[in-house]
């Protein structure tokens, strides 16, 4: 081993996790040397994920305390169901390992607060990164470059829809029921809630949302309990800017062209970002109507391509990057809390039936 190798443990060897390990072993000067995993079989796979990648020392860990005492590991990767973040995270907070935390943070705004509250105790030298991985999907990189840039003027309405496949199934049907996951609007579109804020540059004020489970899983049952999560819904969310974002979540529309398709529109253009295409579509009013550029995106930085267009690879670019120059994070656990809160806004607007100030759910927003 190189003397300036980053040794890494991954806590929790699910779906997710594997995933994790595999884009680490792509990066130049790593190594997985622990995993960390409450269930045997997910620990087993983890591990030999690793070795058959090149990391042929990696030991296993039932539990993560044991991993976070070993002195096997310099950084960390929280992998496990969203309900456990808080705990698990607050550990490794509790030590200064560095540490990348998959979305959502957590599945409260108390746990939130309480580690992000934690984060600012520990070593200035450690690097806490929040995994808000769609920042890195290369269109949606270029679709982001290009707002900075001006290219669409001031940004008004940002459109994000998603319209995919049901939710996988997951060890132990964690993901089946809201108490687990924070509920879908948080789970799943914490990920959209953070694009609209980079597109807007702008804190959300108010939410407003119609939903339901109306297809999936309602034939399921875990204990004797349905799942409670929802499929489908709308989200509107008004930010301090006056701009405004629109959330169209479909989960039963896996026959569909693409499964996010973004778009943004200001006062001097649009852009669209079309990601299961890897396509941009740019469109500026003083060129006419209709008149559009259109091109593919590709990354050739990309080695891993992964199960998410090598956003999970580039993600690990830049925490690793971190690291190495001790430069601070560029996605952080306040953004995190963010894109929950805005989850959990959308949550409580279903459930009363009325817009939601974000005061309401984030008295700190
Ligand atoms: N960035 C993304 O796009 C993306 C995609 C999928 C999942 N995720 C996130 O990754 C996380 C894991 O999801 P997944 O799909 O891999 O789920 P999964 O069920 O496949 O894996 C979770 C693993 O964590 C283990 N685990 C549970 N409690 C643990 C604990 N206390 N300590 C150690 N291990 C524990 C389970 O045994 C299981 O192996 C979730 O937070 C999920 O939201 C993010």
């Amino acid at each position: 081993m190189h003397a300036d190798q980053i040794r890494y443990g991954v806590i929790g060897t699910g779906m997710m996790g594997v995933e994790h390990i595999e884009n680490v072993l792509h990066l130049d000067g790593t190594t997985v040397t622990a995993v960390a995993d409450t269930n045997a079989d997910r620990r087993a796979i983890g591990a030999n994920a690793a070795r058959e990648l090149g990391s042929p020392e990696v030991v296993e860990f039932a539990d993560h305390r044991e991993m976070l005492d070993s002195g096997l590991v310099d950084a960390v990767v929280i992998v496990t169901p969203n309900m456990t973040h808080a705990d698990v995270l607050s550990d490794v907070l509790a030590t200064d390992l560095h540490v990348m935390v998959e979305k959502p943070l957590c599945t409260t705004i108390d746990d939130c607060q309480r580690v992000v509250d934690a984060a600012a105790q520990g070593s200035p030298h450690r690097v806490v990164w929040m995994g808000l991985e769609y920042r890195y999907m290369p269109p949606t990189t270029a679709m982001l470059n290009e707002i900075r840039s001006g290219t669409v003027g001031n940004v008004k309405m940002v459109a994000i829809r998603e319209h995919r496949l049901p939710f996988l199934e997951k060890v132990d049907d964690w993901n089946r029921f809201n108490r687990n996951t924070g509920g879908t609007f948080v789970e799943k579109c914490c990920h959209f809630f953070d694009l609209m804020r980079l597109a807007t540059n702008a804190e959300p004020v108010r939410v407003y949302a119609s939903g339901a489970q109306d297809v999936n899983h309602l034939d399921e049952s875990y204990g004797g309990e349905v799942p409670d999560i929802i499929d489908n819904g709308f989200v509107i969310v008004d930010f301090d800017n006056g701009a405004r974002g629109l959330l169209d979540l479909c989960m039963f529309a896996e026959a569909s062209k693409n499964e996010q398709e973004i778009s943004v529109t200001g006062d001097a253009g649009k852009i669209e970002a079309l990601v299961t295409e890897s396509v941009l579509r740019v469109g500026r009013r003083s060129d006419g109507q209709h008149v559009i550029s259109e091109r593919v995106i590709s990354d050739e930085n990309i080695r891993h391509v992964g199960l998410h267009n090598g956003a999970s690879f580039l993600e690990h670019v830049d925490f690793l990057e971190a690291i190495r120059s001790g430069s601070p994070a560029k996605v952080t656990l306040v953004d995190g809390m963010r894109s929950v809160a805005i989850g959990l806004a959308a949550h409580r607007s279903l459930d009363l039936g009325r817009p939601v100030d974000m005061s309401e759910v984030f008295p700190n927003a």
